[in-house]
């Protein structure tokens, strides 16, 4: 399940209120179809600025700047982190499926306890990596 941000729901409704204005029916009514849908609605107060995380089938919603190892603790995920996210021991690693691009910039020494080939295939450390939108992510089997 994918997570829709505000912004699409909000050009919907302005969409939707242009063409009434417009007197566009047809228009109109297939805005309103859709606003009446369901996947566009509005965030709900407590779902307001916050990004979901989605771990298998599992989503957990935490708030923007939260690390991918905060969300899979908030979620009761299993994912080790033995250094306790002190970026030293590579147990966090995971797989981005999605949203790579919505997670903070990889610093230097996360790339040093990554290595090469892991950076290059878009793994990230789930201690280090900040969430800024929706990611979906993979933890690998380690044993
Ligand atoms: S928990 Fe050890 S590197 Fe992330």
């Amino acid at each position: 399940m994918s997570v829709r941000p505000a912004l699409p729901f909000r050009l919907l409704q302005r969409s939707l209120k242009a063409a009434s204005r417009a007197g566009s029916a047809v228009v109109e009514r297939v805005l309103r179809s859709e606003v009446e849908a369901g996947p566009l609605r509005a965030p709900t107060k407590e779902s307001k600025g916050e990004l979901c995380v989605q771990f298998g089938d599992k989503e957990v919603r935490v708030q923007p700047g939260a690390t991918l190892l905060d969300a899979a603790r908030q979620g009761d995920v299993d994912l080790r982190y033995y250094c306790g996210g002190n970026c030293s021991c590579g147990t966090c690693r995971v797989e981005i499926l999605e949203g790579g691009k919505n997670l903070s910039r990889v610093e230097s020494m996360e790339a040093f306890v990554l290595g090469d080939e892991h950076q290059r295939h878009g793994d990230r450390l789930a201690c280090q990596a900040t969430v800024r939108g929706p990611v979906r992510v993979h933890i690998p089997e380690w044993f």
